[in-house]
């Protein structure tokens, strides 16, 4: 067993952190405060090639694996978990989805732009009706012949007004339940689709998310991915890689208010010494830095597994149920290290706080990853 991280993945790391500093800390409250979308540090993402880290190159990708997914993730998530969450719905769902299951049309028409950020992709699962329980869709896609019409409305869609391209899951054959579900890929552009309101969030609030319609667009034959009926699996198994970005995202928010906790501690003095000399700050840290560990190495198991092309389905929902507990509950002890400086916006725990709770709630609540593992484990 070797824990230790090859040359590339500490130089992917150190892109990604000195990224994270340089381009994503600065404007990072505003950001928050004002819901504005990150445009130039995706476009930046995407000249790094972060956007599509583990597509392959010939797709315009960086070849990169999982574990270098999960480095560069953790390191942005320090910083701004807004980045992150769009950096995460484009590689792990959109890029994994297309190249993984996509036809050599759909990879070719695709795969470059995203890859790149030339463009960006969001996932259109959730419904006002169909959150967790993903098989109950309402949105129709009706078979006409060669094209496919698709009716219905998306909820909290990341990325849903800022993307170009979107993967949609729908109700084909109400007869057949979730094995009469396809997904598809479906342009912005197009006509029928329109982009309802923007989501006034808690956290993440840079990113953009929003309900989507779709009036009778008509999607053509050949952007459904895999056979007739595979939609749903390709939802599950997409989610399953998935998990991985969010538990990285809620690792990095978790060591990011970690780092601040700790560098406050040392500044800090209360009663004639610096906080950190203080055992209940002391064990604080302690704990805060061991569950951490733990997380980091259950995330980086199940990216492990899945670049051993292992099955990871087990080992992706317990990295993120972990991960987002740890998240939630290390971004409230900085908060409470910090004390009244730590509710304030301008020492960045608070904002982690808010953005800790969306990571125990997407791509799967924390329920949902325990009724994932439990099968897994009972089947
Ligand atoms: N891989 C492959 N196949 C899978 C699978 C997996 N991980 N999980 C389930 N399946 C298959 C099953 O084998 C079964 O197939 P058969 O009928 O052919 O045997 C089929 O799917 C149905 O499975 P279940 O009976 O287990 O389905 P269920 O409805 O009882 O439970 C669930 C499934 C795990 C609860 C699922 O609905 C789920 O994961 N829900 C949460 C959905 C979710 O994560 N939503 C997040 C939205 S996306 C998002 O947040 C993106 C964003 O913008 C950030």
């Amino acid at each position: 067993m070797n824990f230790s991280l090859t040359e590339e993945h500490l130089m992917i790391q150190k892109a990604a952190r000195d990224f994270a500093q340089n381009e994503c800390k600065p404007g990072v409250i505003e950001r928050d405060e004002q819901q504005k979308y990150p445009t130039e540090q995706v476009k930046k993402m995407g000249e790094l090639g972060f956007l599509g880290m583990m597509v392959d190159p010939k797709y315009g990708g960086s070849g990169l694996d999982t574990v270098s997914y999960v480095l560069a993730m953790e390191e942005i998530s320090k910083v701004d978990a807004s980045c992150s969450v769009i950096m995460s719905v484009n590689n792990s769902l959109v890029c994994w989805g297309i190249e993984t299951f996509g036809t050599e049309a759909q990879k070719q028409k695709y795969l470059p732009r995203l890859a790149t950020g030339e463009i960006i992709g969001a996932f259109c699962l959730s419904e006002p009706e169909a959150g967790s329980d993903a098989t109950q869709q309402r949105t129709t896609a009706v078979d006409m012949g060669d094209y496919y019409l698709l009716n219905g409305t998306k909820n909290w869609i990341t990325n849903g007004g800022t993307c170009s391209v979107y993967l949609v899951i729908a109700q084909t054959d109400v007869e057949k339940r979730h094995r009469g579900i396809n997904a598809f890929i479906v342009e912005k552009d197009w006509d029928g689709v329109v982009v309802g309101a923007k989501e006034n969030k808690l956290g993440i609030r840079a990113s953009d998310t929003h309900s989507i319609l779709f009036n009778d667009v008509k999607v053509p034959k050949e952007n459904r991915i895999g056979e007739d009926g595979f939609g749903f699996k390709f939802a599950m198994k997409t989610l399953d890689g998935g998990r991985i970005g969010i538990a990285a995202q809620a690792l990095g928010i978790a060591s990011g208010a970690y780092e601040l906790a700790l560098g406050y501690s040392k500044e800090r003095k209360a009663f004639g010494k610096p906080i950190s000399k203080h055992q209940a700050i002391q064990f604080k840290l302690a704990d805060m830095a061991t569950e951490i560990e733990a997380a980091r190495l259950l995330c980086l198991k199940a990216a492990h597994l899945k670049d051993q092309h292992e099955d990871y389905s087990t080992a992706s929902a317990m990295a993120k149920v972990f991960c987002s507990e740890v998240a939630m509950k290390t971004a409230t002890e900085a908060v409470q290290v910090h004390g009244g400086y730590g509710f304030v916006k301008e020492y960045h725990v608070e904002r982690l706080m808010r953005d800790a709770k969306i990571t125990q709630i997407y791509e799967g609540t924390s329920e949902i990853q325990r009724i994932v593992i439990s099968r897994n484990l009972l089947r």
